[in-house]
Formats: C-alpha cells, sequence, structure tokens
C-alpha cells in the first residue's frame, strides 16, 4: 500500500530533507584526501543530532542484512556501490566517493546520497558520475502526477544505457515516510509504463546505482558493503522527492 502524505506530513519531511542536504553539503567540505570515513561519520553523527534528528541507518535491521547497521553514514568508494561501513580507512585522490545519509525527525524520514569525487578521476569515473547523477535528475523529471512508475525505472536505465553503463538490480529506491523503506520499490530497469500512476503526497526516494562494467554485485564478509562483482567502479546518488499538483519538489536539496 503506497501512503500519500497530507500537506502538513510533507511539512514535516522537508524538515527532514533539508536535514540530509545540509549533511550533504557539510560532508562535501570536508571530504579530502586523508579524512578516515569513520572521522566523516562522527561529523555527520553530530551535525543531526545538533539539528534534533535521529541518524536513520544507525541500529538499521532489516530485509537489507541480519546485521544492525553501526554507523549514521553509508560510505562507499570505488567499487563499493552501496552500504559502506565508515572505518579506518582514508580517503584518496581519485576516489569515487558515495555518501548516504538518512535521518529521522519529528516521525519522518529523509535519505539522500551523493557521489563525490576526490581531486582529479579517471575519465571512466567522470562519465560514470555524470551518468548517474544525470540518471537521478531526469528520473525525477519524471514524477509527475498521473505519470506511471516505472517511467522513472526505465528512465534511469535509458541513461545507463546511452554510456554503455549498467544498472544494480538487486538494490532498489523506495517510499518513504513514516518509515525508512516503505511501499512502493523503485527499480532502476524496466519498461516504462507499468506500476501504480503516480499521486499528490506520494514521497519516493530515487536512487539510481550504475556501474561501469557489469550489474551483478556482491556482499562482503561485514555482511553490509555491497561490491560490484567485478570490481568495477559503481556511482550512486539518491534524492527524496514528493509528487505535487506543480511538479515534483524535491525535499533533500537546498
Ligand atoms: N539509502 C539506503 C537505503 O535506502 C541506505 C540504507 S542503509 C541502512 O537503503 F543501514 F539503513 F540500511
Ligand atoms: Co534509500
Amino acid at each position: 500500500m503506497i501512503i500519500c502524505k497530507s500537506a502538513s506530513e510533507i511539512e514535516i519531511m522537508r524538515e527532514a530533507g533539508q536535514i540530509v542536504a545540509n549533511v550533504l553539503l557539510k560532508i562535501e567540505k570536508i571530504l579530502e584526501p586523508g579524512i578516515t570515513t569513520i572521522e566523516m561519520d562522527r561529523i555527520a553523527e553530530k551535525d543531526i543530532r545538533a539539528y534534533g534528528a535521529i541518524p536513520a541507518f544507525k541500529g538499521y535491521s532489516g530485509r537489507l542484512s541480519s546485521k544492525s547497521y553501526p554507523a549514521s553514514l553509508c560510505i562507499s568508494i570505488n567499487e563499493e556501490v552501496v552500504h559502506g561501513i565508515p572505518g579506518k580507512r582514508k580517503v584518496k585522490r581519485g576516489d569515487l566517493v558515495s555518501v548516504d545519509v538518512g535521518v529521522k525527525k519529528n516521525g519522518f524520514f529523509g535519505d539522500g546520497a551523493r557521489s563525490y569525487k576526490v581531486g582529479q578521476v579517471s575519465s571512466t569515473a567522470n562519465r560514470l558520475w555524470k551518468a548517474t547523477k544525470e540518471a537521478l535528475d531526469m528520473a525525477i523529471d519524471r514524477c509527475k502526477m498521473g505519470d506511471r512508475l516505472t517511467n522513472i525505472s526505465n528512465c534511469i536505465e535509458t541513461r545507463a544505457d546511452r554510456d554503455g553503463f549498467s544498472v544494480v538490480k538487486d538494490f532498489v529506491g523506495h517510499g518513504i515516510g513514516r518509515k525508512l523503506h516503505e511501499d512502493p520499490q523503485i527499480l532502476n530497469y524496466g519498461l516504462p509504463g507499468q506500476g501504480p500512476a503516480l499521486k499528490r503526497g506520494m514521497a519516493l526516494a530515487i536512487e539510481p546505482m550504475l556501474n561501469e562494467g557489469g550489474s551483478d554485485v556482491v556482499i562482503l564478509d561485514d555482511m553490509w558493503t555491497v561490491v560490484t562483482a567485478d570490481r568495477l567502479l559503481a556511482c550512486h546518488f539518491e534524492d527524496t522527492v514528493v509528487i505535487t499538483p506543480d511538479g515534483p519538489e524535491v525535499l533533500t536539496r537546498i
């Protein structure tokens, strides 16, 4: 069942979304060669709590893993697709770093991710970054009342195809609201014109995951980190979007 949000619920989600956007902006500023991923996580958690919010991922347990998630951010570098656990690893020049943050504020969730290029990256990394970012922007443009859900999915796959990249099939975007993961699931591939019609007040976390090589992924022994099976590069962007009569409203951008 897809839950449509009322105007007052959207107002609360706006607040959660803006916290996500601000935390991502802060991360962009402090992301420099030599910083460890746990340092980034500590700074993000402190900020989230200073905003009066709760880190949504910390302690998360559910269908994604049998182990509860230990941090506030997911930081996934190069061949890591999503759900990388912060630790002692230092970010290096040339890395492609995806940072994913979720918060809960006044009972509602916000969820967003950006991939950052650390210094100069390879031309492939540049192309993959651009394709993933554009896939998200194009998908958001598809969020119009009355349009069908899988237009979003198809649009992401089509953008990936254009550059010869693949999309991850084992992880998906999702509805969001009083829970981090609500219906519907939003695949990053598939035929257009299917699934439910988009209605006013639907809130969606759209998250394209594009791979340089094949679409297969594997989960590391830490039970969380998702890496490409061929260990080629991956890239991830995510925004929380709400369907309005005036078009999509992106809650996780400033
Ligand atoms: N944005 C991701 C998602 O929606 C992050 C989940 S991390 C977890 O699946 F720890 F919460 F699982
Ligand atoms: Co998400």
